[in-house]
């Protein structure tokens, strides 16, 4: 397997040693663009968060750092991702401001109208079925609570040869904001506002239930 085919199948589902290094990477390498993606979001301090896809467990961190009085979860299918995430935010557990679990977006283990805002950083594009798991994310948000997609690819002529190869090597699905606003709408969400950083392919997306 190519350095590239491994780098993308560890983003794709972090596990064991370079799982481990990868997941520490991206907490650092992702810092900015979810700094650039978070800022648009109100963050009550009482909110009740789930981060989907939470990786090594970075964003679920500073999210809590906002909703001080509330609760952030974060979910992960990779067992490691949720050791991981749990070991960076020991401290919040033990004062029951975070939770860490294992889960898929495919199916949320909680009840609906739960979140007040549900964060997916740089994780959409290795969802299963995104209209189903847009569904899914919709169950599990309370009326008027804000679903926000943050990442650091979409499709675009400028990056289109990266990304056309990416997205073959890694089985990735990298949607262009046209379609990925298309998605959410067909799904029920309103409010569907997305800005782009062009010159870095970036891309966030806010839009509410
Ligand atoms: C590229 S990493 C991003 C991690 C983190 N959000 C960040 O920005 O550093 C993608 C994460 O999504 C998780 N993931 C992918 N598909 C998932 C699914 N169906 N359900 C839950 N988590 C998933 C992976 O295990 C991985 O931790």
């Amino acid at each position: 397997m190519s350095e590239i085919a491994k780098r993308l199948n560890q983003c794709r589902k972090p596990t064991g040693d370079l799982g481990k290094i990868i997941v520490e990477d991206m907490n650092k390498s992702h810092f900015n663009l979810t700094s650039w993606g978070l800022e648009k979001i109100n963050i009550e301090n009482d909110f009740l968060v789930l981060d989907i896809g939470c990786g090594g467990g970075k964003t679920v961190n500073r999210i809590a750092e906002r909703a001080d009085k509330g609760k952030v979860y974060g979910m992960d299918y990779s067992d490691d991702c949720v050791k991981w995430s749990i070991d960076l935010n020991i401290n919040l557990i033990k004062e029951n401001k975070v939770e860490i679990f294992q889960g898929t977006v495919e199916n949320i283990p909680f009840e609906a109208e739960k979140f007040d805002l549900i964060t997916a950083v740089e994780t959409i594009y290795f969802w299963p079925d995104v209209k189903a798991n847009f569904s899914e994310v919709r169950r599990v948000l309370k009326t008027g609570g804000t679903f926000a997609i943050i990442n650091e690819m979409y499709d675009s002529e400028a990056f289109r040869d990266r990304n056309n190869e990416f997205a073959a090597i890694g089985n990735m699905n990298i949607l262009s904001s046209e379609e990925l606003k298309i998605v959410l709408s067909e799904v029920g969400f309103n409010d569907i506002e997305i800005d782009l950083v062009e010159e870095k392919n970036w891309l966030r997306c806010v839009c509410s239930k």
